[in-house]
């Protein structure tokens, strides 16, 4: 017997574009009533691709029943944010920067913070996650920082949530895999299949809630990183976060953007690249604010 073709629902090709207003709110809303995390302050184009990629690998051609889903299924809210990869992070993520951060950049920002007089070097960590790039640079300060020199390092992030795990200091494996030997075994102990960051390196960290791109001044630094996260604003939230940096960096400061990013408008102007692989920029002195 020849099936009727009309009972046939062909699957379609659903795409980030075709999502309706509608169902990108709903989503917005369930993920901000459960975890209390707005999609609002992203840029939608970006994160409706990965949301329809998450849609389209579950084997919906449709968000409807996807959203029905998603409303009952608490562990499905926590897959749609992993995919959303808002919050990946790991140590020494990218770990040819942190080699020249740690051979190049922070030797050099220590003799300039001596040469100032000054007996504190402030780095900073925007855009943190679970604070893996902050304790990165903790764990490297804790190698190189001299006597008689402070380290403050403070980790950032818009959510909560990730910072109550970074202050944990409590880390998986998966998150480790880049960490130099010598570093696991001195600053790490094994504790219920996670690992444990020593109290030492953790107390050089404090995590912070800070919006980006809530109004007022960034907090001043000699090092700025933020990395995978200008990914998700519009151009314009991008070139104004960058000036901002510019503002908040001390003379000769250095900025680290991630891979995928760059200098965006007048900030190329304001910023020299050091190691443009790496995605590290000098400020010029006349870039501050
Ligand atoms: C992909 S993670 C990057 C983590 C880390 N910087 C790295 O490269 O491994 C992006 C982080 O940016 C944070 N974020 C997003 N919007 C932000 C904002 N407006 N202000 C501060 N942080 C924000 C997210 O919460 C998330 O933890």
């Amino acid at each position: 017997m020849v099936t009727d073709p009309s009972n046939f629902r062909r699957p379609s090709l659903f795409v980030g574009g075709d999502f309706s207003d509608a169902n990108y709110a709903a989503i917005r809303a369930i993920l901000l009533a459960r975890r209390g995390f707005d999609l609002g302050m992203y840029k939608d184009r970006c994160i409706k691709r990965r949301i329809a990629a998450r849609i389209r690998g579950l084997g919906y051609s449709d968000p409807l029943p996807y959203l029905d889903r998603l409303r009952e299924d608490e562990a499905e809210v926590d897959l749609l944010l992993g995919a959303l990869s808002i919050h990946v992070s790991q140590f020494f993520r990218n770990p040819s920067t942190f080699f020249s951060l740690e051979r190049q950049v922070l030797p050099e920002l220590i003799q300039r913070v001596r040469a100032l007089g000054r007996s504190e070097l402030r780095l900073w960590s925007a855009g943190c996650a679970g604070g893996e790039e902050a304790y990165s640079l903790a764990l490297l300060m804790a190698e190189l920082v001299p006597v008689g020199m402070r380290v403050a390092i403070l980790g950032s992030d818009v959510s909560e949530g990730v910072l109550a795990q970074a202050r944990q200091g409590l880390f998986p494996p998966a998150r480790l895999t880049e960490v130099p030997p010598h570093l696991l075994d001195r600053y790490f102990r094994a504790e219920g299949g996670q690992y444990r960051l020593a109290d030492e390196v953790r107390r050089t960290v404090t995590f912070q809630r800070h919006d980006l791109l809530a109004a007022g001044d960034y907090p001043p630094a000699d090092l700025i990183l933020c990395r995978n996260v200008l990914i998700y604003f519009s151009r314009e939230e991008q070139e104004l976060i960058l000036a901002r940096f510019a503002a908040a960096l001390t003379p000769g400061g250095v900025l680290v953007l991630g891979r995928a990013e760059t200098l965006l408008g007048d900030n190329r102007r304001i910023f020299q690249a050091e190691w443009p692989t790496e995605r590290i920029y000098r400020c010029l002195p006349d870039g501050h604010g």
